[in-house]
């Protein structure tokens, strides 16, 4: 059965709402925040805190390290990247933060730019360039109604009237909106004026069908425990293979070489249970189609399947 035909079989999508405990004391329409965990995920997780607690130290000094890796193998195939391209974070905002602070391209006067609706807190940290960096922010609004040629009008002005941005912050989908921005376009844009692009998908991964190549960005930093069903506590960071030397080690790190991506990220001692429950999530996303089956659904829910009420800047891009 095609993604179109799956989106529509009522009874798969009433076996998939069995699998997941919901509260029946109020009925929750936001997912975005993070998603609860399916029950096969909720089990193994329960069992990873168990098994962490019981092996104590034990288990970070011997097998998590091949463990983890394993995880970032599994992510790397879904996301059609190198394993050597992905390094575990504890969700989307750490994700992004390393990113935003660790690029490395910067120098004074240099622009940095990210628009009205992109995320707060990366909002921040792109604010936060200024006083580190020297460098200054230009913020740019959404054009309303947000249509796909409108949003790509307002980038290329917005490019073309600041010469000076080297680094762009471009949210995937919009917390706020939904507003899908068409970030492979923008990119190659971006990229015709020597501007990097950072893409926030914390929201994507999960709900839209891609693959990290397509979005052809260099930088991009993601969430397994909205979309993806994993436990709360898990994302990850993607930098292209040949920019890895543009992003800062975290915080000097020296725990890896600079050549390894790991580098990137030190979190410390902290709750690897989410992580060693990735792979379950990773399976259930697969038994519901992956991507495709999920996007195609949602659209369908979004559009005719939904008392036919969707919105037109919702998915608009
Ligand atoms: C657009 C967007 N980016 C980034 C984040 C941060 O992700 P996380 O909750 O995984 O830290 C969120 C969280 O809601 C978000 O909505």
């Amino acid at each position: 059965m095609g993604p179109a035909a799956a989106a529509r079989d009522e009874q798969f999508w009433q076996s998939v709402a069995r699998r997941y405990r919901v509260s029946e004391e109020f009925v929750n329409l936001e997912n975005g925040y993070y998603g609860i965990m399916p029950e096969p995920v909720r089990r193994a997780h329960a069992q990873n805190v168990d098994h962490l607690n019981a092996l104590n130290s034990r288990l970070l000094r011997t097998t998590y390290k091949t463990q983890a890796d394993h995880v970032r193998a599994r992510i790397a195939a879904v996301a059609g990247v190198s394993k050597e391209e992905i390094a575990l974070t504890r969700g989307g905002t750490e994700a992004l933060q390393l990113l935003i602070a660790g690029y490395r391209r910067l120098r004074r006067g240099d622009a940095v730019m990210y628009a009205d609706l992109d995320y707060y807190s990366m909002q921040y940290a792109m604010n936060w360039l200024r006083d580190r960096r020297g460098v200054d922010v230009v913020r740019i609004a959404i054009p309303e109604p947000a249509s796909r040629q409108a949003v790509l009008d307002t980038y290329a002005k917005a490019l073309r009237d600041h010469p000076r941005v080297q680094l762009l912050l471009l949210s995937h989908m919009n917390n706020r909106t939904g507003l899908v921005l068409p970030v492979h376009e923008i990119t190659e844009l971006a990229r015709s004026h020597g501007v990097d692009v950072i893409v926030d998908a914390a929201h994507s991964w999960g709900q839209l069908d891609f693959t990290i190549p397509d979005l052809e960005a260099d930088f991009a930093g993601f969430s397994l425990h909205k979309w993806m069903g994993a436990p709360l506590g898990v994302g990850f960071l993607y930098i292209r293979g040949d920019r890895l030397t543009d992003i800062n080690p975290a915080f000097a790190d020296e725990t890896y070489p600079a050549d390894d991506i790991r580098s990137r990220v030190h979190a410390g001692t902290c709750d690897v249970a989410p992580v060693l429950s990735v792979p379950t999530a990773l399976d259930f996303h697969r038994h519901l189609g992956g991507n495709p089956v999920k996007q195609a659904r949602l659209r369908y829910l979004a559009t005719d399947g939904w008392s036919g009420r969707g919105t037109s800047a919702t998915w608009s891009c």
